[in-house]
């Protein structure tokens, strides 16, 4: 019997518990807060950031945010960064990416100073991953893990397969992984044999962006599988495993949709909230 992970009721307790702290940190006069910037028209996107400002509003955090048009210049958005990195009721700032093509959403989000970098993206907060310092991490991967603590999946010793070594997922949740004791095989698009290093691991997380990726010739009996992917299709969300062909196969799985995502807005809520109180510890302020 294969059992699916509900993503979604983790994420909801995670996102209950940010909330009664933020009530507790409201109390004292600190109501924390994160500004989102948008560029451009991009549908999908303007779907995100609407989510992640109810989910910020739901947790009784203040909400800020700032739309700008498509053709908005780099020297633009950079003072809407500045703006945000000035001023102390803004706990976190999120970039929605990805941006139009005249920026260069690298440099951008360098301008995000590291104690609100509230998705873990600038180089300074990368650095403090690879040395182990205190830092915010990147929500998708964290997510990954809350997901695996919150299920009771011990992480020290076991193996784990993480496929796709991407800087948004693959390669930072690696990282954390490692951090927590696990043995790690990253495997990716110049694998030779894909099925030779997930087949070992106790734990598969995919995140390659290759609908249906994984299936039944790459995981073991009994194994913990992770699917990481987003892909749309008419008939609704799918993801980077054949879940389907994994039942009675697997011991756990997670959905798409219901797995992971809901997990990546609950980790931005939990950041939110860390770098409030990294902000407070810095230079304290009046609500
Ligand atoms: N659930 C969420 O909240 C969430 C958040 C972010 C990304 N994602 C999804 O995760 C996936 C990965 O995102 P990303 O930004 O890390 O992608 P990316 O494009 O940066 O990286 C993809 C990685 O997959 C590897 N890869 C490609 N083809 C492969 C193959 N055939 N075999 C093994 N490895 C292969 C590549 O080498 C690369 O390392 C995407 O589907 C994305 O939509 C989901």
């Amino acid at each position: 019997m294969t059992t699916t992970i509900d993503g979604t009721r983790i994420a909801q307790r995670i996102r209950a518990q940010v909330a009664a702290k933020v009530t507790e940190a409201t109390g004292s006069g600190r109501i924390p807060g994160l500004a989102t910037v948008l560029v451009g028209d991009d549908p999908a996107s303007a779907v995100y950031v609407a989510a992640k400002r109810r989910a910020i509003r739901e947790a009784g955090m203040r909400d800020f945010h700032r739309h700008l048009p498509p053709r908005a210049t780099h020297d633009d958005v950079a003072a809407v960064i500045d703006e945000f990195a000035a001023d102390p009721h803004v706990s976190g700032i999120l970039l929605q990416l990805p941006l139009p093509p005249q920026l260069d959403a690298s440099v951008l989000i360098d301008r995000i100073p590291v104690t609100k970098d509230v998705d873990g993206l600038t180089t300074g907060s990368a650095g403090l991953l690879a040395r182990g310092e205190r830092g915010l991490r990147p929500c998708t991967p964290s997510g990954v893990i809350a997901l695996l603590d919150a299920e009771g999946i011990p992480l020290l010793g076991a193996q784990v397969a993480v496929v796709g070594w991407g800087e948004l997922v693959g390669q930072p949740l690696a990282q954390l992984l490692l951090r927590r004791g696990a043995t790690v095989s990253v495997a990716h698009e110049h694998t030779t044999d894909l099925a030779a290093v997930t087949r070992p691991a106790d734990i598969v997380v995919v995140a390659t962006g290759v609908r249906g990726l994984i299936g039944p010739e790459h995981v073991s009996p009994g194994a913990v599988v992770i699917d990481v992917g987003i892909h749309r299709t008419p008939a609704g969300l799918t993801g980077d495993v054949r879940s389907a062909e994994l039942d009675g196969i697997a011991d756990r799985i997670t959905p798409v949709p219901g797995g992971v995502g809901p997990m990546t807005i609950a980790m931005l809520m939990v950041n939110t909230l860390r770098a409030a109180q990294w902000g407070a510890e810095r230079e304290p302020v009046a609500a």
